[in-house]
């Protein structure tokens, strides 16, 4: 399955643990498609100790979600590198209200406006086991999960062989922080884009096959 020839600019939408990051990782493998993840990003300045990075920490490992001024100029100036001028998905911005207004004025500046908002829905019952079961490659980046996707070996990458590891903010307590801040905040980003028709809404709540079929469909249906 191939998302074609397709041009998207698409941000994907939902709580912790809906299955964004799977899925955007799906689509890299199957064609030419950028994967801009807010959390990977900052978790990478976390690891190497930038500005930013010491100052998210703190926010991220409780659960809450970093203050939009770090966050927007952090997306700002990834959109502008040279290899975000084809497809890409924006996975886990924009989380607030401001954050969709930043992006609506940025992308206007550029002249390359969303074509979708994929709205990952999934009941909010089976998103704890999902957290505290993902386990993360070390290496490779892979998603696995001790309970629905375990490896052959428990700690080792499938894919590379790598060690895995478990996210600093997938314990019980900052998943149900996560969770909160995303009712609270993120929830009301859905309302942003409701009338644009621009806003596909995917059962997340089934296989990762059946969801990545839908998403190509979604994706093929309108490009630039
Ligand atoms: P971020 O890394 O973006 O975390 P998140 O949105 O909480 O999303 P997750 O990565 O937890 O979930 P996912 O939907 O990608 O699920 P996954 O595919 O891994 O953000 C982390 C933190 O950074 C935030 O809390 C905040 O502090 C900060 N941050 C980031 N962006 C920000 C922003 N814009 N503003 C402010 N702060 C920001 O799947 C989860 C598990 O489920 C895996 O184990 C997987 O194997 C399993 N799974 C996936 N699909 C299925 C399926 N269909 N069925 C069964 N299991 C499945």
């Amino acid at each position: 399955m191939s998302v074609g020839s397709a041009t998207f600019h698409s941000v994907f939408l939902g709580p912790p643990g809906a299955g964004k990051g799977t899925q955007a990782k799906e689509l890299v493998d199957r064609g030419d498609v950028l994967h801009i993840s807010t959390g990977d990003m900052l978790r990478e300045h976390v690891q190497g100790g930038t500005d930013l990075g010491r100052q998210a920490k703190e926010f991220m490992d409780s659960g809450r979600l970093v203050p939009d001024e770090l966050i927007i100029s952090m997306v700002d100036e990834r959109l502008v590198r040279p290899d975000a001028a084809g497809s890409w998905i924006l996975d886990g911005f924009p989380r607030t209200v401001p954050q969709a207004e930043a992006l609506d004025s940025s992308l206007e500046r550029a002249g390359a406006p969303l074509t979708h908002v994929i709205y990952f829905r999934v009941p909010h019952e089976g998103l704890i086991r999902r957290l505290t079961g993902r386990r993360t490659c070390s290496d490779c980046g892979a998603i696995w999960n001790v309970f629905t996707k375990p490896t052959r070996e428990e700690g080792v990458c499938d894919a590379c062989g790598g060690a895995l590891k478990q996210r600093a903010d997938d314990r019980e307590d900052a998943v149900e922080q996560r969770l909160q801040q995303y009712n609270a905040l993120t929830e009301p980003v859905l309302g942003h884009y409701s009338d644009r028709g621009i806003l596909v809404e995917i059962d997340a709540d089934r296989s990762p096959e059946q969801i990545l079929e839908d998403l190509v469909s979604a994706l093929q249906e309108a490009s630039i």
